[in-house]
C-alpha cells in the first residue's frame, strides 16, 4: 500500500513535491502532465556543478534526476525570488542499469542553473510537459568572510539503518554542504546501487533516524572517488571498473556533477575493462566528467578543498599530479585548506593499515600550509595529533594495485595541541571519518590507546582519539580564523570536539 503524497511539504528545502512513490525507487508524475511523463527512478537532486573559485554572478548549480524512457519536455525555472525569472532546459543521456540480470534504460537528466550570485538563496521549480513536479530552494556557495558549516563522513551507503541515522543527524546539523570522503555506495559503485542505496537515504522525503533525510534537494554534496566506486578486479586482483560484470559501473562519474578543474588527462585515470560498446555508452553519459572529475578543488567561504583520487591504481609520486597539487595549493588565498582523499595515510586500524601510499604527499601538504586531511576507508573515527612526516624514501608507494603500499619515515608529533587550551597545531591534522554507515571496524579499539600503535611506525602515538564502536559524522564550523570540529555519533551525541585558531595569512 502506498499513500498518495502529492501535498505541500517543507522538509529539506522542497516546498512542493508532486511525484508520488509507486514502489521503492519509482515515482509517478501527476496524470495531468500530457503527454504522460515517464516514471522517475531518482527524484530531483542538486549538485555543486563545475564551479571551483568563488566568482560572484558566475555561480552555478546543477539540478539532476533520472527517469525511465518516455516523452518528456523538462524545464527548470529558477531565480533569487519565488517568482523565478529564468528558465533552463534539461539535457539528457541514456544509461543502461542492471538489476538482477535485467537491463533497464534510464535517462539521466541535468539542468545547469548558471550566472548565480554567491551566498544567496535561490528558488527552483522542475516542470515536465508543463506540469509542476517539484519546487525547492538552495543557497549558493558563501563568499570569503562568511561563516560556514559543513558535515563530513565516508563509507556510507548500503541501505543500512546506520546510513539513515547518519543522514538524519547530518540534516539536523543544517550544513551548508556535505563533504563525503568516498565509498559513496556499496558494493560496486553502480548506477543501480545509487538508485537503491544512495538517493533514497540522502534524498528521503521525510527526516528520521530510521528514514534518512531530505538533504540532496537543497544541500550540495561533494565527494571523492574511492575503491567501492570502482570495485572490479583484473586478473592480478587490481581494481578496475569491469563493464562485463557491471554495465552501469562508475556511476560516480554520471550521478555526480562536481568541479571540472582537475587534470584533463590524469596519468592514472580510473581503469576500465569490458565490452567496447558498454564503455562507449558510459563515456557518452559521463562526458567531460570522465576522467577529469577524479581530482578537483573548490572554495567555500574561507576554506579551500582539494579532492584527490587515492585509489590503488594511482601513484601519488606522479610528477604531473604533484605539480597540479602544488599549483592548486599555492594559488589559494583561503584561510583554511582541506585535502580530501579516501585512503588514510595515517591510520592505526587493522583493516587498511598498509595502504599508506598517500603518505608521500605529506611534505607537499606541509610546505603548502594544508590544515586538515580528511579520509575514510577505515570504518571508524580516528583523530591524529598534529603531525609532520618525512618519508625515508618512496617505500612501496608506487606498487600500483597492491594492498601493501607501506611508506616508512619519521614522524614529528605536536603533543602540546589539545584543541582546548592550545588551539594552534604545529603540523597537519589528519582525520579518518569513515564511520558513515557501513559496518564498523575494530570496535574494541575505542578508548584503548594501547592498540593505537604499530611497530612499523616505531610505535609512535600519532592517534589521540579513536571511536570505532559507533557510527559518526564530523561537523566543521568555520568563522574566520576560528574553526571548531565536533564528532557526532549516530544518536546525535557529541563524542569529540576541538578548536583550531590561527592568524590570517599575509601572503
Ligand atoms: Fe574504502
Amino acid at each position: 500500500m502506498f499513500t498518495r503524497r502529492d501535498f505541500l511539504r517543507s522538509a529539506g528545502g522542497v516546498t512542493l513535491l508532486a511525484l508520488r512513490p509507486l514502489g521503492r525507487g519509482l515515482f509517478a508524475a501527476p496524470a495531468a502532465a500530457a503527454p504522460r511523463l515517464p516514471l522517475f527512478t531518482v527524484l530531483p537532486y542538486i549538485q555543486p556543478g563545475s564551479g571551483s573559485v568563488l566568482t560572484d554572478n558566475a555561480e552555478s548549480m546543477v539540478i539532476a534526476w533520472q527517469t525511465l524512457p518516455g516523452m518528456a519536455d523538462f524545464t527548470v525555472d529558477f531565480g533569487a525570488s519565488p517568482r523565478y525569472g529564468r528558465a533552463a532546459a534539461a539535457s539528457r543521456v541514456d544509461r543502461t542499469a542492471v538489476r538482477g540480470g535485467d537491463g533497464q534504460t534510464r535517462l539521466n537528466w541535468a539542468t545547469v542553473l548558471d550566472g548565480l550570485r554567491l551566498g544567496q538563496k535561490h528558488f527552483y521549480r522542475v516542470r515536465g510537459n508543463g506540469t509542476t513536479l517539484a519546487e525547492g530552494y538552495f543557497t549558493t556557495r558563501q563568499p570569503r568572510g562568511q561563516k560556514i558549516r559543513f558535515v563530513s563522513f565516508g563509507d556510507n551507503s548500503y541501505g543500512d539503518i546506520s546510513d539513515r541515522a547518519i543522514a538524519f543527524h547530518t540534516y539536523r546539523q543544517n550544513p551548508d554542504f556535505v563533504m563525503n570522503c568516498g565509498d559513496n555506495v556499496y558494493e560496486s559503485g553502480t548506477d543501480d546501487e545509487y538508485q537503491r542505496y544512495f538517493f533514497p537515504v540522502y534524498n528521503a522525503d521525510l527526516a528520521g533516524e530510521r528514514v534518512g533525510a531530505p538533504l540532496l534537494r537543497s544541500v550540495p554534496f561533494y565527494t571523492v572517488i574511492a575503491n567501492h566506486d570502482v570495485q572490479g578486479k583484473d586478473a592480478r586482483g587490481h581494481e578496475i571498473a569491469n563493464f562485463m560484470l557491471n554495465t552501469d559501473a562508475l556511476a560516480y562519474y554520471t550521478a555526480m556533477h562536481l568541479p571540472l578543474n582537475g587534470p584533463t588527462a590524469p596519468t592514472y585515470p580510473t581503469p576500465m575493462m569490458g565490452p567496447d560498446d558498454r564503455i562507449a555508452a558510459f563515456r557518452a553519459c559521463a562526458g567531460d566528467r570522465f576522467p577529469r572529475m577524479a581530482n578537483y578543488s573548490f572554495d567555500y567561504g574561507d576554506a579551500h578543498f582539494l579532492c584527490l583520487d587515492s585509489n590503488r591504481y594511482t601513484d601519488p609520486n606522479d610528477p604531473a599530479l604533484q605539480r597540479w597539487i602544488a599549483d592548486d595549493l599555492s594559488r589559494t588565498d583561503a584561510i583554511w585548506t582541506f585535502v580530501v582523499y579516501h585512503h588514510p595515510a595515517y591510520n592505526v586500524g587493522r583493516e587498511h593499515y598498509t595502504v599508506q601510499h598517500m603518505r608521500v604527499l605529506s611534505p607537499l601538504f606541509e610546505a603548502r600550509g594544508v590544515d586538515f586531511v580528511l579520509s575514510g576507508h577505515e570504518h571508524n573515527y580516528q583523530r591524529a595529533r598534529p603531525l609532520r612526516f618525512a618519508p625515508s624514501g618512496p617505500g612501496r608507494s608506487a606498487a600500483l594495485g597492491e594492498a601493501d603500499r607501506r611508506v616508512p619515515g619519521t614522524f614529528t608529533i605536536d603533543r602540546s595541541f589539545d584543541g582546548v587550551a592550545n588551539t594552534r597545531p604545529d603540523g597537519v591534522l589528519y582525520i579518518v571519518t569513515g564511520a558513515g554507515g557501513k559496518h564498523l571496524y575494530e570496535p574494541e579499539f575505542t578508548d584503548n590507546p594501547a592498540s593505537w600503535i604499530h611497530a612499523d611506525d616505531g610505535n609512535v602515538e600519532y592517534v589521540t582519539k579513536m571511536v570505532s564502536d559507533r557510527h559518526s559524522l564530523s561537523v566543521f564550523e568555520i568563522d574566520g580564523t576560528h574553526l571548531a570540529m565536533t564528532q557526532v555519533d549516530e544518536t546525535g551525541r557529541e563524542i569529540d570536539r576541538f578548536v583550531v585558531t590561527k592568524g590570517r595569512r599575509t601572503s
